[in-house]
């Protein structure tokens, strides 16, 4: 797809990630929607995009996606943008172990992180279907390939995601809309606690910056026939290994145990 021609529309387009992405896709899209809770964050980042491009149409769309109201609302303005790229980037985290997780929470979780890029998936699929060519982005997570303990709602929720992606890829293999999934390692946002920060610094693992993210996701978006995309070194081999060896996997983790104990919940 060459500069300025996408109509795309991103969820969760107020936090670290989403906000990035909505940066980095701006000179390449005709029209934008940037889809959250938070009207002032939408509306500011709206604003900033619309200064750096001018002749961009950029718009917040203010919608809870996990509710009914708020997917018409995000399929509405879908329509009249005539959309054909939507990245499904709305999430939550809570790092908890989880015997200590209420079932609200769990349900919030895969509410948010699985259910809702579905429903907005399908009410969606119509207005993809419209367009030549469209695209579909759901952004996972390396967890959902590597689950962890202390993420046990957020593993399952991206490991569903990663199998409903998969499956609708193959479920429209012979349409115009292609489907991707993308998966980040560890990011410097709002979406991890104080706690999930210090667990990082305790066990060295990597953090990245949204905006390097975002390159990321520029470069899975640019190779139409890649499925997915996995973000980082060593994740990505610990992700591979991890299907073919998880026993290796689970060693390494149990190792890990007492420190993530220390962390989580807190
Ligand atoms: N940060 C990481 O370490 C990391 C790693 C791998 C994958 N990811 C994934 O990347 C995605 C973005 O996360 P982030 O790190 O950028 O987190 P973030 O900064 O906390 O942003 C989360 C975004 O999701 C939106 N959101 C949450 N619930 C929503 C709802 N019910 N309706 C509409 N929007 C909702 C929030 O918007 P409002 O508050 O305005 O509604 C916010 O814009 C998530 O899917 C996450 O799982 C993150």
């Amino acid at each position: 797809m060459s500069a300025n021609a996408w109509h795309a529309l991103i969820t969760g387009a107020s936090g670290g990630i989403g906000g990035a992405i909505a940066d980095a896709l701006a000179p390449r899209c005709a029209a934008l929607r940037l889809v959250g809770r938070n009207a002032a964050k939408l509306e500011s980042r709206c604003a900033a995009i619309r200064g750096a491009h001018p002749n961009l149409d950029v718009q917040p769309v203010i919608a809870d996606v996990t509710t009914a109201d708020g997917r018409a609302r995000v399929a509405a303005a879908a329509r009249d943008m005539k959309c054909d790229l939507v990245v499904n980037n709305a999430g939550i985290n809570d790092f908890v172990l989880f015997d200590a997780q209420s079932d609200a929470a769990v349900e919030r979780m895969l509410e948010t992180n699985l259910l809702a890029p579905m429903l907005l998936t399908r009410v969606l699929l119509p207005v993809l279907r419209a367009r030549k060519a469209a695209r579909i982005v759901n952004v996972g997570s390396i967890f959902g390939y590597l689950a962890y303990p202390g993420c046990a709602a957020y593993s399952a929720s991206k490991f569903g995601l990663r199998g409903f992606s998969e499956a609708l890829r193959r479920e429209l293999a012979d349409t115009g809309i292609k489907v991707q999934y993308f998966a980040p390692r560890a990011t410097r946002t709002p979406l991890n606690s104080d706690a999930m920060c210090q667990l990082n610094a305790e066990l060295k693992v990597a953090m990245d910056a949204p905006e390097a993210v975002a390159r990321a996701f520029l470069a899975l978006l640019d190779r139409p026939s890649r499925a997915e995309s996995r973000v980082g070194f060593p994740e990505k081999l610990f992700a591979r290994i991890n299907q073919v060896l998880p026993g290796l996997v689970d060693g390494s983790m149990r190792k890990q145990l007492p420190v993530i104990r220390r962390f989580a919940g807190k």
